[in-house]
């Protein structure tokens, strides 16, 4: 075999970087499958509602932080989500350049996300979670921070939780429902009547079934109905933004939706990717956090803004986005997007736990983290020149 200078560069630097120049695995076949399920029918979200929470428009109930949030159907809420949310760059992995976050999942509930997304491997069996491969960044068995997740789910009884898992390896579905059940998660998983039937958070909240999971590349099964096939259900804007005027809301995956109303014709959800990385050389990214407060800021007013990137999708698309996807969450004023989308003025129960560290950027590794990240880089490609 032989092998191009730059091809083992790139491969090896893709592996040290962790980078996002690997597309999140979907599989032609995964996506493919999703007309067929989205079809019709079934209950109507309103009569779901009616029947399982009589307390539904109560005025002191909260959902997701917000009583206005109570009776609006779940694909109607934006909501706010953590990008490879396992992956941290913090002094658990050393300010690795390969964490896409300063904090972890616990926080980002803590603060009002209500979106986790992370990359999962098969790693000698069993499911971890791992960013691009579990020699670079190795996040720990799936299982173990689903239990996490699921201890923040038994304390907020009035929240609602999606979870969006990528199946890099095309574990069985199996898998992803053992690791549910070990967690304790499982139990409090929604199933959806039907792919275009989202009932209102009161009726997820009273009926205890508040966790929506999304995995891509698994085949829906009877014995874990709550595990949903990601692209039967969600389309996503492009990923892999390199410019501040590079983000669009086109549809980008699956690759059959067609245009944005033809999905939102057919019950599909949309999914805003919304984090910029940057090239430090030929075909390597890195997540970018030079121009962090720009992008990830409510304001409408630059070009790479968060909120500006909303409204466009929501113009567009005539629908509010469903989910978003923002790196380094603590940054800009990303809860806040969320909240201008949904029409929250005044939301509870949440705890900022990075505020302390707001003021000073040492604290949370921006500062160190770049020059460590980049120094690094260029010292293993230095080596690699060395080697070869
Ligand atoms: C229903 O709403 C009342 C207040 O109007 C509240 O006291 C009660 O706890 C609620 N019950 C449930 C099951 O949410
Ligand atoms: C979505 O929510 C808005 C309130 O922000 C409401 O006016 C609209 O009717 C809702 N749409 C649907 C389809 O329920
Ligand atoms: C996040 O960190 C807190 C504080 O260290 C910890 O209690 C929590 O379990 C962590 N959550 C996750 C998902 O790692
Ligand atoms: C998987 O097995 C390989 C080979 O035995 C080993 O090097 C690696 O550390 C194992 N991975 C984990 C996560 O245990
Ligand atoms: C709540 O549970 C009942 C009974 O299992 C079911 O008929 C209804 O569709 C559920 N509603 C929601 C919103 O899940
Ligand atoms: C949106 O961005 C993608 C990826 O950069 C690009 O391929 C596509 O052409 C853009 N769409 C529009 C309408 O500009
Ligand atoms: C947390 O608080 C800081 C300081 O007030 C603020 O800048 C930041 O936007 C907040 N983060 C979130 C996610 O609300
Ligand atoms: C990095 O830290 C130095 C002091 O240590 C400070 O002057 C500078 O503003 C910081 N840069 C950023 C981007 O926070």
């Amino acid at each position: 075999m032989r092998f191009s200078l730059s091809g083992v560069l790139t491969g090896a630097l893709l592996g040290i970087a962790g980078v996002t120049a690997i597309p999140q695995q979907a599989s032609p076949a995964a996506a493919a499958s999703s007309s067929s399920s989205v079809s019709s029918s079934a209950s109507s979200p309103s009569q779901a509602s009616s029947s399982s929470s009589s307390n539904s428009s109560s005025s002191s109930q909260v959902c997701n932080n917000s009583p206005v949030l109570c009776d609006r159907h779940y694909n109607n809420i934006t909501h706010m989500g953590a990008h490879d949310s396992a992956f941290l760059r913090d002094a658990s992995t050393g300010n690795s350049i390969a964490g896409n976050q300063f904090f972890n999942a616990t926080l980002a509930l803590d603060a009002g996300l209500r979106l986790l997304q992370a990359q999962v491997h098969s790693e000698n069996g069993t499911l971890r979670l791992c960013h691009t491969s579990c020699g670079l960044l190795d996040a720990g068995p799936l299982e173990s921070w689903l239990a996490l997740i699921n201890d923040w789910v038994v304390g907020h009884p009035s929240d609602v939780v999606t979870i969006l898992l990528v199946n890099s390896d095309d574990a069985d579905v199996s898998q992803f429902a053992a690791a549910y059940q070990q967690a304790g998660l499982s139990k409090f998983g929604y199933v959806p009547p039907s792919a275009t039937a989202w009932p209102s958070l009161a009726a997820m909240i009273a009926n205890k079934t508040r966790v929506v999971s999304f995995v891509t590349n698994i085949k829906a099964s009877s014995s874990a109905p709550y595990l949903l096939p990601e692209f039967d259900y969600v389309f996503e804007t492009p990923f892999t933004v390199l410019s501040l005027d590079g983000f669009n809301c086109t549809v980008d995956r699956p690759s059959d939706a067609g245009t944005a109303a033809n999905a939102f014709s057919k019950g599909f959800m949309g999914l805003v990717n919304h984090f910029k990385d940057e090239e430090i050389t030929t075909g390597i990214n890195i997540p970018d956090t030079d121009n962090i407060a720009l992008v990830n800021s409510a304001d409408t007013s630059a070009t790479g803004n968060l909120g500006q990137h909303i409204q466009q999708c929501t113009d567009q698309w005539n629908h509010r986005p469903t989910f978003v996807l923002v790196d380094f969450w603590d940054k800009g004023s990303t809860v806040k997007a969320a909240d201008d989308s949904n029409g929250v003025s005044q939301a509870s129960g949440r705890t900022n736990a990075t505020a302390d560290s707001a003021s000073d950027s040492s604290a949370d590794g921006t500062n160190q983290t770049r020059e460590f990240g980049t120094g690094a880089l260029i010292a293993f490609l230095a080596a690699t020149l060395l080697m070869i």
